[in-house]
């Protein structure tokens, strides 16, 4: 037993990046990007009202498309907190809907069965404490803010007494997701990370931290897990020569942050097919949502949890407790192994047989996970050009996103 049997057993997971910048609509990172007028993007604290704010509602979603855990965004590179803090007046419980929204989406994934994780920003770009070529003033003008060493020290406190908050306040915390470290800030240790980390683990024994306390370096201490994102990797991920826990964020549409005029959702097939890419190489989803200012999950995202939900129902078991497999998959496939069983998901719909390698004498049977049908394997016909170890399969009314389930011989 190891305290990341519950995440590597788990691989599916919702992220939500949600505050302030579901106001203006375009993005988490429009404070750095667009141009604001002096306190423009902080008024937006007077405004800040979701009355729709229904996270039961979210947490069922979530848990029916097979999620096990959730990460919300406590507070973003804004620096905006959407939990009550007590060291800055820059918070949630300052806006007309006044209630401590993190808390109530604890409460409510809780209740549901969810694991509990935070999502919380090293940079802050409304801090004097904190400067990068990452921040409004460079990417806008190129001008690094001059930070003392007494205001940085001011703003380490800040995030140490943020994190010690989040980790004493809200009951147990599974997993905690720093962002980010910068290739600027590679060198060093910018964010002070053994204090950090003592605050976490001295309150949270079994919370597992993320690896972006550190820009990606071999020579950094160890995380408990990695986080490649917006992309499946092609093979389980290694730091200095060993198997790592990793685990991919990847959004909906192409922004994190709420957008109103992204619709460029990916089809169901690729978030399932993601998935099971991930799962196939021994790591996790994280697939975002970026709620809008009222509250609600946009509602093609709501769609895709639903049709989630509808493939989970009976493909599941592909994806809980299962990991990547010793075979390799036939053309157009993805396998995932549990045990004795393999998971064929199906990339596109087949041209007919499937030709599976090196499967040959292993196979007890096979059977379609959506329909409970079947498949014969044939070995009387159209084994010409076979190799000896393949076996060809005829799977009847099968489509993409399908997955068949193939027991091995004991
Ligand atoms: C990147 C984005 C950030 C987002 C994060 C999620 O770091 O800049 O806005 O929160 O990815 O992994």
């Amino acid at each position: 037993m190891s305290k990341a049997d519950w995440f590597t057993n788990a691989r599916f997971g919702l992220f939500i990046h949600w505050g302030l910048y579901a106001i203006p609509a375009c993005g988490e990172w429009t404070y750095a990007r667009n141009k604001w007028a002096p306190g423009e993007y902080e008024n937006l604290i007077n405004k800040f009202n979701p009355v729709e704010y229904d996270p039961a509602y979210w947490a069922k979603l979530a848990k029916a498309a097979g999620m096990k855990y959730v990460v919300f965004t406590t507070r973003h590179h804004d620096g905006f907190c959407m939990f009550d803090s007590k060291y800055t007046d820059y918070k949630i419980t300052n806006t007309p809907y006044g209630k401590d929204v993190t808390g109530m989406l604890v409460e409510a994934f809780r209740a549901e069965g969810l694991r509990i994780g935070f999502y919380h920003s090293l940079p802050d770009w409304t801090h004097h404490g904190w400067s990068d070529q990452e921040s409004p003033e460079y990417i806008q003008n190129k001008v690094m803010k001059d930070v003392s060493e007494e205001a940085h020290r001011g703003y380490l406190d800040l995030l140490n007494n943020h994190v010690e908050q989040l980790m004493t306040e809200y009951g147990k915390i599974d997993l905690l997701f720093l962002d980010y470290t910068s290739q600027y800030k590679a060198d060093g240790d910018y964010y002070d990370r053994e204090r950090l980390l003592n605050t976490i683990y001295s309150n949270q024994p079994d919370i597992l931290v993320d690896d972006r306390l550190s820009y990606f370096k071999e020579d950094v201490r160890d995380f408990d897990y990695y986080t490649p994102e917006i992309c499946v990797p092609n093979q389980p991920q290694q730091v200095k020569g060993k198997e790592v826990i990793w685990e991919t964020c990847c959004t909906m549409n192409d922004h994190w942050g709420y957008c109103n005029t992204d619709f460029n959702y990916k089809p169901l097939n690729t978030l399932t097919g993601g998935l099971m890419g991930c799962v196939a190489k021994n790591g996790n989803l994280l697939l975002n949502i970026g709620p809008d200012a009222k509250g609600n999950f946009p509602e093609m995202s709501i769609r895709r949890l639903e049709e989630l939900a509808e493939w989970s129902l009976l493909n599941g078991e592909s994806v809980c407790g299962a990991g990547k497999s010793e075979y390799q998959p036939p053309f157009a496939g993805c396998y995932t192994q549990k045990g004795n069983n393999l998971y064929l998901y199906l990339l596109l719909q087949p041209m007919g047989d499937i030709i599976l390698p090196e499967l040959k004498d292993k196979i007890e049977y096979i059977c379609i996970l959506r329909t409970g049908q079947t498949v014969d394997l044939i070995n009387d016909w159209g084994f010409e050009l076979l190799k000896p170890e393949e076996q060809r399969i005829r799977p009847l009314n099968v489509k993409a996103g399908d997955v068949l389930k193939i027991v091995l011989k004991k």
